[in-house]
């Protein structure tokens, strides 16, 4: 069940936090996994995982890293694009052009340039998983940018679903939570919130994360395509039991 072994992924932004824990699961699965990141990092190393240095950013680049890979290890089965970054942002009257600019060169070109020069190196019927955002979904003051190419990024996931049917390749994406990584260490204000705003009462790790990931990119997820997959502890939703308590005494 939710085997991998035979199938080759490519991981954006595999060297770190959630794509890290993906790449190890993958491997664990018996996937053959290259890492696309702008560095490598020891704990990359461990997993037997090969590097392949990107910005994704780059769009030549980009096309060059998947004719690379489709050369030496063959057409891939699973594309997992996850880079992306969180830059620090203000009110929405206060907004810094630049920090827009590249949170959506990132978090949205990034993505978008994945899907337009990976499915050429892709097998038919394979899978493509984007890593958006519990913050397409909900509204967290001052991220603007962060959210706004987040919400892209499930637009994406469904016009490239559609498009790629033909071939049978599935595109989901998942839309972690506040998850404990270098990006959202335990003790940011998003990690605290987590004690009052998911079911869970806690942030989520990477390898609850990593957990969804691999069922994506498994054929047992084969009737599964064009979803947003929240996986928030329940954030969504609205406060938990606990907080509410509070707020109503
Ligand atoms: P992280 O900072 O640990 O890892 C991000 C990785 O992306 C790093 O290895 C970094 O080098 C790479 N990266 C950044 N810019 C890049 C570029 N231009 N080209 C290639 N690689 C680049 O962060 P984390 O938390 O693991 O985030 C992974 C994904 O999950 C991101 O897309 C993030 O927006 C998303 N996410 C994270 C949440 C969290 O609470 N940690 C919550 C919701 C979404």
């Amino acid at each position: 069940m939710f085997s991998l072994t035979g199938k080759t992924a490519l991981v954006t932004g595999g060297s770190s936090g959630i794509g890290l824990a993906v790449v190890r699961r993958f491997v664990a699965a018996g996937a053959s996994v290259i890492v696309a990141d702008l560095a490598t990092t020891p704990a990359l190393e461990q997993t037997g995982a090969a590097f392949s240095a990107l910005d994704v950013t780059d769009e030549k680049r980009v096309a060059e890293t998947f004719e690379a890979v489709e050369a030496k290890s063959g057409k891939l089965d699973i594309l997992v694009n996850n880079a992306g970054i969180a830059l620090q942002e203000g009110p929405l009257d206060e907004t810094d052009i630049g920090v827009l600019q590249r949170t959506l060169e990132v978090n949205l070109l990034g993505v978008l340039f994945g899907l337009k020069h990976g499915p050429r190196h892709m097998k038919d019927g394979g899978s493509i998983i984007n890593t958006a955002s519990l913050a397409a979904h909900a509204v967290m003051p001052e991220y603007t940018a962060y959210s706004v190419s987040k919400a892209g990024v499930l637009k994406l996931t469904q016009q490239a679903a559609l498009e790629l049917s033909s071939r049978a390749i599935r595109v989901n994406a998942v839309c972690p939570g506040t998850t404990t990584t270098p990006m959202e260490p335990d003790d940011s204000a998003e990690s605290r919130l987590c004690r009052y705003l998911t079911a869970a009462g806690r942030p989520g790790q990477p390898e609850e994360q990593a957990a969804v990931f691999h069922f994506l990119a498994s054929d047992d997820s084969s009737y599964v395509n064009a979803q947003a997959i929240n996986v928030d502890g329940g954030w969504v939703y609205g406060l938990n039991a606990r907080h509410m308590e509070k707020l109503l005494a």
